[in-house]
């Protein structure tokens, strides 16, 4: 608790280029949760590099993600947005915290089955113990809540038996967190194969539309988007192209499934995707033109991330002294 509000704890990774799925499936929906819980929103740079990457790369784009996160509405102000290297708590709670980490419980999760599958040149130490630092993550801000897609429940799971075995040695040291149940995020699924979901790692360019697409590039991809070969627009199981473009137009627009299925009664799929396409791009555009004036304000992003990185920096350092006194390190002399 803060203020006497819960903790809420996200994280998001710098790499790939965001897509319309994170956006409608996440960051829109964090916008308003500072009204109601203590929200610390990380761009977790630490987890990104358990796969290679180029230096340069990464640093413009945890700048562009953090930037990103301010652009899509969430308040530095109110919200906690800070890099997970700019505070070490993170990197010496995760190192306790493998401590407490059965690696039976590691070999079990599926993210790391896939990853080292994907990544089979580079099967390292950290890909391995990825989830227990995204345990430190959650634990070290005493987070009530994490806003989770169902790809992170796994993690969640883990993370909840490790605060909890933690805890039962000695006593109540982490809250333990639960998922986020609220207002649902939507589900948006590749443009080229429906059945799978949107992802910022997807090869495809057609299969994602990136958050910072132009208008015309979203227009071409909702053209291009893989449909049926019936041509009735209706919400329907057996035509999971069109429901994905649905969802997508029914999140963006604000209406409901039934007004959408109405408004392109007797009309064709081309209208339909056009509309799409537009109303996505309309949805856009004020994230576009807010993150241009961040990216040519560097004095005032600057002063968000120092002042977030302490802010975050110190509530961390609460629960690591603590930890770091009950498993038994030597007191700090002053
Ligand atoms: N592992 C998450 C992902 O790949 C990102 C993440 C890292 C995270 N630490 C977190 C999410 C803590 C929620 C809470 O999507």
């Amino acid at each position: 608790m803060l203020d006497g509000k819960k903790m809420l704890f996200s994280g998001m990774q710098a790499t790939g280029n965001i897509t319309l799925g994170n956006y409608l499936g996440a960051l829109k929906n964090w916008v308003n949760l500072c009204d109601e819980y203590e929200c610390f929103y990380c761009v977790v740079d630490l987890h990104s590099i358990t796969v290679r990457q180029n230096p340069a790369e990464l640093r413009k784009r945890a700048r562009n993600l953090l930037m990103l996160y301010i652009a899509a509405g969430i308040d530095p102000e109110k919200n906690c947005l800070y890099y997970q290297s700019h505070v070490s708590g993170h990197a010496e709670l995760g190192w306790i915290l493998n401590c407490f980490t059965y690696m039976g419980e590691l070999n079990r999760m599926t993210q790391f089955k896939d990853k080292s599958a994907k990544h089979a040149d580079n099967i390292n130490g950290g890909l391995y113990t990825y989830p227990v630092l995204m345990a430190a993550d959650i634990l070290l801000f005493q987070s009530d809540v994490v806003p989770v897609g169902a790809d992170q429940m796994q993690h969640l799971e883990l993370t909840r038996d490790i605060a909890q075995r933690f805890n039962n040695v000695y006593g109540d040291v982490f809250t333990i967190p639960e998922a986020y149940v609220g207002k649902a995020g939507a589900r948006i699924m590749s443009l080229q194969d429906p059945t799978k979901k949107m992802s910022k790692s997807d090869e495809n360019p057609n299969a994602s539309i990136y958050i910072m697409d132009d208008r015309d590039t979203i227009i071409r991809k909702f053209k291009r988007a893989v449909t049926d070969s019936d041509t009735r627009i209706i919400y329907s199981e057996d035509k999971p192209g069109i429901r994905n473009l649905i969802d997508i137009y029914s999140v963006a627009s604000g209406k409901t499934i039934e007004e959408v299925e109405k408004e392109f009664d007797g009309k064709g799929y081309g209208d339909f995707k056009l509309a799409v396409g537009e109303t996505v791009a309309d949805v856009l555009e004020p994230i576009h033109k807010r993150f241009d004036e961040l990216s040519k304000d560097k004095a005032y992003v600057d002063g968000i991330i120092k002042a977030n990185a302490e802010k975050a920096g110190y509530i961390a350092n609460k629960t690591l002294r603590k930890v770091q006194k009950k498993v038994g390190f030597p007191e700090r002399i002053r």
